[in-house]
């Protein structure tokens, strides 16, 4: 007997402990208690043929993060699961994409409010979310040449009138003016396909490059695609 479920297979075991993590130990453990799972399903005649340790590898936004070391991790893996003799399933996102993806916005203006420096982008909160949803810090990088030679401290917001509009504070950008252009960086995972067109704004369209090729992968939808997407319910 497998297990009173007799229309039910039990072929594999799945878990994500969670995201952007750097310390290996957490890993070990969770391998570890896997191991002992398997151990104990083989006691009641339960084999399974896969184990799934999901994602989670953190990769290095900001200076202050750690990445783990991918040999590490993998020795870990070979020791803890390699005996079982099952099949091993990765599913690490970011770790793959992150760092694959910038987002290019354009400075719109600067004001000075309470002696604050705000960048005003025309990227927002609902093209790129990470920061609205999790606190996440992505580097900006100008894409310009410092004409004036100056820096200055900003707080870089988007233009869409919500508190949580905001991506950096008290952050150095050197000479930006209005019409250059920067890049937050790292947004390859988690980013445009969170975006959403809140306040009617059409999402950003998406360039796939490769060496010197470049390619339109997601249009900007235009105001009558958006439009013509919702319909009004025939209630009279
Ligand atoms: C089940 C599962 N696997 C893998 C991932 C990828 O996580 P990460 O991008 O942090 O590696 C996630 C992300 O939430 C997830 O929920």
């Amino acid at each position: 007997m497998q297990t009173n479920l007799k229309k039910i297979k039990i072929v594999g075991i799945d878990v994500h402990i969670g995201s952007q993590i750097s310390n290996l130990n957490a890993f070990r453990q969770t391998f570890e208690h896997l191991a002992k799972l398997i151990d104990e399903l083989k006691n009641i005649n339960i084999h399974l043929e896969n184990i799934d340790i999901g994602g989670g590898l953190g990769i290095k936004y900001t200076d202050e993060d750690l990445e783990p070391d991918l040999h590490e991790y993998s020795a870990l893996v070979k020791k803890i699961l390699g005996h079982l003799n099952c099949r091993i399933i990765f599913e690490p996102g970011r770790y793959i994409v992150g760092n694959c993806g910038i987002l290019v916005t354009k400075v719109l203006y600067k004001k000075t409010s309470q002696n604050k420096n705000f960048l005003i982008t025309d990227a927002g909160m609902n093209d790129f979310s990470r920061t609205a949803l999790y606190g996440a810090t992505h580097k900006l990088i100008p894409l310009y040449k410092n004409k004036s030679g100056k820096t200055g401290i900003f707080d870089v917001v988007g233009p869409v009138c919500e508190s949580t509009d905001t991506f950096l504070k008290n952050y150095l950008v050197e000479g930006a003016e209005t019409g250059d252009f920067l890049a937050f960086l790292d947004v390859g995972a988690y980013g445009a396909v969170l975006s959403s067109e809140y306040n009617t704004r059409p999402l950003v369209p998406e360039i796939m490059v490769y060496n010197k090729r470049y390619e339109l992968v997601r249009s900007r939808p235009t105001y009558e695609e958006i439009f013509d997407r919702e319909t009004m319910p025939n209630w009279e």
